[in-house]
C-alpha cells in the first residue's frame, strides 16, 4: 500500500508566520524514510508552490481573512487528496494551519461519502462566518465541512455534506461561546479533556470509534492538530493551550486508529518551527514524525 504525502507550507489561515515551514521540517526529519522502514511505499511529489494572492487583492469576505487565497489553496490540497484516494493510496497531508482541512476532508468524502472524521485538538475549529471572533479560517473549516452558518460563495466548492454524528472530537479544552452552542445544537460528539482526565484514553478512544463507526466499517480521516498535545509536548505551535494531552494519550489514539485497518487519510497540522526555541522545534518536529508512525502502524513491540 502506498503513502502519498500532500506538503502543504501555507499559513494563511491564521496570523502567524512559521507554520508554512512545518512540513518542510517534518519531512527534512526524515519521516519518509521512516515511512518506508514501516513497509509503506511512499510517494512524495515535493512540497505544494502555492500561488500567493497578495493581501490587496484578497480583503476579508464579511470578517473572514485571506479568503480567497485559502479558498484557492485548500481547493487545490482537495483535488491533490481526492485523486490519490481515488488510486487507493492514503494522503497523508502535512500542514501548514488546520484551515486545511477543509481540503483534506472534501477530498475524502468525494471518494469515500461515507467517511467518518476524528478530529484531534485543543480547539473545536467549528466558528462560522458569523460566529468567529479572530476571522482566521483555521478556527472555521468544521463549520463549512458540516455547512453550518452563512453561506460563503467563494468556499461553495467545499464538500458540506459531512454530517454532525460522523464527526468526533477528542482533546477539546479551548472552546469559543458561539462554538460550544455549535456543539450543543447540532448534537457533535466531543470528548474535551475532562472526559480524557474521568474515563482514561483508552475508554475515550473506545467511545469515540463507537459513535462514529459502531460496526467498525466506516473509513476514517484523522485530522491531528498538534496542539492537542500538551504545550510541553508539542511547544512550537500558533494558539498552544495548556492541560492537553500527553505524549502517550496522543500515541494512543494514533495506534487505535490504526489498528481499527479503517484509516484512509490522515492530516497533522499547526507545526510552527518559528516559534519557541531551537530545541522547542526539535522536539515538536520529531513528535510530529513519530504521531505519524503511530497512525500508520509502528508498534512498541
Ligand atoms: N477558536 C479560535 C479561533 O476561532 C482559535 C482557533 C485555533 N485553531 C487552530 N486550528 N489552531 O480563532
Ligand atoms: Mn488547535
Ligand atoms: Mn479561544
Ligand atoms: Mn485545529
Amino acid at each position: 500500500k502506498t503513502i502519498a504525502v500532500v506538503g502543504c507550507p501555507f499559513s494563511g489561515g491564521q496570523p502567524r508566520v512559521g507554520v508554512d515551514k512545518g512540513p518542510i521540517h517534518i519531512v527534512e526529519a526524515g519521516l519518509l524514510t521512516q515511512l518506508k522502514e514501516l513497509g509503506w511505499n511512499v510517494q512524495f511529489d515535493g512540497h505544494h508552490q502555492f500561488e500567493e494572492i497578495s493581501a490587496a487583492n484578497d480583503p476579508p469576505i464579511g470578517k473572514l481573512k485571506n479568503p480567497r487565497f485559502v479558498s484557492k489553496v485548500t481547493k487545490a490540497v482537495a483535488q491533490v487528496v481526492g485523486d490519490h484516494a481515488k488510486k487507493g493510496k492514503l494522503p497523508l497531508t502535512i500542514g501548514g494551519d488546520h484551515s486545511l482541512a477543509m481540503g483534506t476532508i472534501s477530498g475524502t468524502l468525494d471518494t469515500y461519502p461515507d467517511a467518518c472524521v476524528i478530529w484531534i485538538d485543543a480547539h473545536a475549529d467549528i466558528n462560522t462566518s458569523d460566529t468567529t471572533d479572530t476571522g482566521n479560517i483555521h478556527g472555521m473549516p468544521v463549520s463549512f465541512l458540516l455547512g453550518l452558518g452563512s453561506k460563503v460563495p467563494e468556499f461553495s466548492w467545499v464538500k458540506s455534506s459531512l454530517r454532525p454524528d460522523r464527526i468526533v472530537y477528542i482533546g477539546l479544552r479551548d472552546v469559543d461561546a458561539g462554538e460550544k452552542r455549535i456543539l450543543k445544537e447540532n448534537n457533535i460528539k466531543a470528548f474535551s479533556m475532562h472526559e480524557v482526565d474521568k474515563y482514561g484514553i483508552g475508554k475515550v478512544v473506545e467511545m469515540a470509534l463507537d459513535h462514529v463507526t459502531p460496526n467498525r466499517d466506516r473509513p476514517i480521516h484523522l485530522s491531528f492538530d498538534v496542539d492537542a498535545l500538551d504545550p510541553t509536548v508539542a511547544p512550537s505551535t500558533g494558539t498552544p493551550v495548556r492541560g492537553g494531552l500527553t505524549f502517550r494519550e496522543g500515541h494512543y489514539i494514533c495506534e487505535a486508529i490504526y489498528e481499527t485497518g479503517l484509516l484512509v487519510a490522515l492530516d497533522l497540522m499547526e507545526v510552527n518551527p518559528s516559534l519557541e526555541d531551537e530545541a522547542s522545534v526539535k522536539q515538536t518536529v520529531a513528535v510530529g514524525c513519530s504521531l505519524v508512525r503511530s497512525a500508520l502502524g509502528e508498534t512498541l513491540l
